[in-house]
């Protein structure tokens, strides 16, 4: 069955690829999706023109192309866009470049599977929402657009909460209507309003929560926020990267992408590096995250990051739930409707939690 989901995994992400034109990617053999997003290919570190995956296993090749090696040698020189602190800069206080490197996400299509998948599970509309580590806040201005009546954001990151504010307020109507924002720690918080029809957390970002004591706690706050009836919903990597080595080998490979600006401009992420660590005993992998936009062959701002992010089973995921009150009612395997965990296109983890 291992086997089936991995080559699964490949389908999905290159389906993904295939609905993001603005998504290039470069090639080479080496790991596939890890917690990083929906990119669209495994690539080598300087894109020196091995065959990406899909090639490998005969399927049609995608369009690849190369960043100049000599353009990420290159120094990056001052960020322009620094925060107001001296503190180093990490994909999280850069809010603006980490926008830009996931904005070949479908927020349309995911916003309409959350509501779906939630309609699925309820005899209720969905009216109220909070989202744990809401970032820029797309899906939630998205959801508030969509007639969700209560809509909040809790973010550790103030930097990300400014920028999340300033998009709301841009994109004005019900978005900066309705979308609330708040800072708080995912691990432990309690807001005022305890009755919402969904709590979510996207992205991986239950991945930030290393110990267990905190993803303990994080299931207890989730759960005391919801209704009885309501629906804790996780987004996490597909369970089968984690057993079958794509985040355990950290020697080779790495996730790569590129995203032509309109101003010519090309956003390239690399999301892992060659020695990026799995310990296996904590279950934390160490990914290098770097972020850089080229002008030409000049790399003219950038980020680079080794985020730690632990990975959880489904098996643990459900007594996280267990220890909270909660019950697993459903597993997707992407943000669409009736593809589950086994199913040929999955490659990522939704993670469904009832309350009782
Ligand atoms: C991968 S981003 C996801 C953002 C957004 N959900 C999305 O889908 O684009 C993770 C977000 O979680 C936030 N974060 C990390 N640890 C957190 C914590 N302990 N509590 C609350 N937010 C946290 C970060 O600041 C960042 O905005």
């Amino acid at each position: 069955m291992l086997q089936r989901l991995r080559l699964s995994r490949l389908a999905g992400r290159v389906a993904a690829s295939r609905c993001t034109p603005a998504l290039v990617a470069t090639v080479h053999g080496g790991k596939q999706r890890s917690t990083a997003p929906v990119p669209c290919a495994s690539v080598s570190p300087a894109g020196q023109g091995c065959k990406s995956t899909a090639e490998r296993r005969g399927s049609a090749p995608r369009r690849a192309r190369t960043v100049p090696a000599s353009a990420l040698a290159a120094e990056a020189p001052e960020a322009s866009n620094e925060p107001s602190t001296s503190a180093p800069s990490t994909i999280y206080t850069r809010p603006d470049l980490y926008e830009l490197a996931f904005s070949y996400r479908d927020f349309k299509a995911e916003v309409k599977f959350l509501q779906e998948v939630y309609k699925q599970h309820n005899k209720h509309a969905l009216s109220s929402v909070l989202e744990l580590g809401c970032g820029p806040a797309r899906h939630l201005a998205g959801l508030a657009r969509g007639g969700v009546a209560k809509v909040v954001g809790l973010d550790l990151s103030p930097d990300m909460l400014g920028h999340a504010r300033k998009s709301v307020a841009k994109q004005g109507g019900k978005a900066a209507e309705v979308v609330e924002l708040v800072q708080g720690d995912m691990s432990d918080f309690d807001l005022p309003h305890k009755s919402f029809d969904m709590v979510m957390c996207l992205l991986g970002t239950f991945s930030h929560l290393l110990d267990t004591d905190q993803a303990i706690s994080a299931f207890r706050s989730a759960a005391a926020h919801l209704r009885p009836g309501g629906i804790l919903l996780l987004e996490m990597a597909h369970p089968g990267d984690l057993f079958d080595g794509t985040l355990i080998i950290g020697e080779s490979g790495k996730e790569v992408w590129e995203l032509p600006q309109e101003n010519g401009d090309k956003v390239f992420v690399e999301w892992g590096a060659e020695f990026d660590n799995f310990d296996p005993v904590t279950q934390i992998i160490f990914r290098t995250v770097t972020i850089n936009v080229l002008r030409g062959d000049d790399v003219i701002d950038s980020v680079e990051e080794v985020v730690p992010y632990r990975q959880y089973t489904v098996r643990e995921l459900e007594l996280l739930a267990k220890l909270a009150g909660l019950e697993q009612i459903a597993l997707y395997g992407e943000m669409r409707m009736g593809v589950d965990l086994e199913h040929e296109d999955a490659y990522r983890m939704l993670a469904l939690y009832r309350k009782p």
